[in-house]
């Protein structure tokens, strides 16, 4: 059960502003509202993971996932990003939609390994895939996630990864399983790339945490 309708979740969120000028080394990327709406709808509807919970958002950027999950009846959200631009964006959606979601400005690498232990219920996020010169930046978020997160992780990562990702999480004591697999849209990462923008099949994750 859902204290609002899917239609309706993807409708408000289609109202929120995305990357101004997008940081392509921070893989500033949006989640559709239509990707981040089943998202969270299926944690909610499937798995009672959203309302009433304590949800972090990892790279929340303008708020996506952080505003969805409150207007799904999380009790607690934060969002965590390290950058200013994003954040005032964030803050400017939850005005818009009249929500509060609070958020910490930090590099979530640097500064979340040894606070808020399974402080949460629930994560949810959108990590960068690792795709700038920063290979293995989705396993490093994921590996914070799982401390995070006293239940579960949802997250999204690049299906040509899946082995990988599973068995990393298994290292983490966390057991992944594939939800869907998506066809993401991500903007060209290079001025040399011909196409504007790029399909990657994604895989939407939960991951079940062995505590
Ligand atoms: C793919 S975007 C996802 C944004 C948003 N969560 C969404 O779903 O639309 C990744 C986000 O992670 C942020 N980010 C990248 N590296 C980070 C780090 N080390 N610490 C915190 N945030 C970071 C980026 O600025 C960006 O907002």
């Amino acid at each position: 059960m859902a204290s609002i309708q899917l239609r309706e979740l993807e409708e408000y969120l289609q109202q929120l502003d995305g990357f101004e000028k997008p940081k392509i080394l921070l893989e500033q990327y949006c989640t559709s509202a239509h990707i981040a709406s089943r998202m969270l709808y299926t944690a909610q509807t499937q798995f009672d993971d959203i309302e009433g919970r304590a949800v972090a958002d990892l790279g929340c950027g303008c708020g996506v996932l952080s505003l969805g999950a409150q207007m799904l009846g999380a009790c607690h959200v934060v969002g965590f990003e390290v950058d200013t631009d994003a954040l005032q964006i964030h803050s400017r959606n939850c005005s818009d939609l009249e929500l509060f979601v609070e958020v910490v400005q930090c590099d979530v690498l640097q500064y979340l390994p040894g606070k808020f232990e399974k402080y949460f219920d629930t994560v949810v996020m959108n990590p960068p895939f690792g795709t700038k010169r920063n290979a293995g930046m989705d396993m490093k978020f994921l590996e914070v996630a799982t401390k995070l997160a006293s239940n579960a992780v949802y997250s999204l990562h690049k299906t040509s990864t899946r082995n990988y990702v599973l068995q990393k999480a298994a290292q983490f004591d966390a057991k992944g399983k594939v939800i869907a697999e998506l066809r993401y849209d991500l903007p060209k990462a290079y001025k040399f790339h011909k196409k504007v923008t790029m399909d990657v099949q994604v895989d939407f994750i939960r991951f079940e945490l062995n505590r």
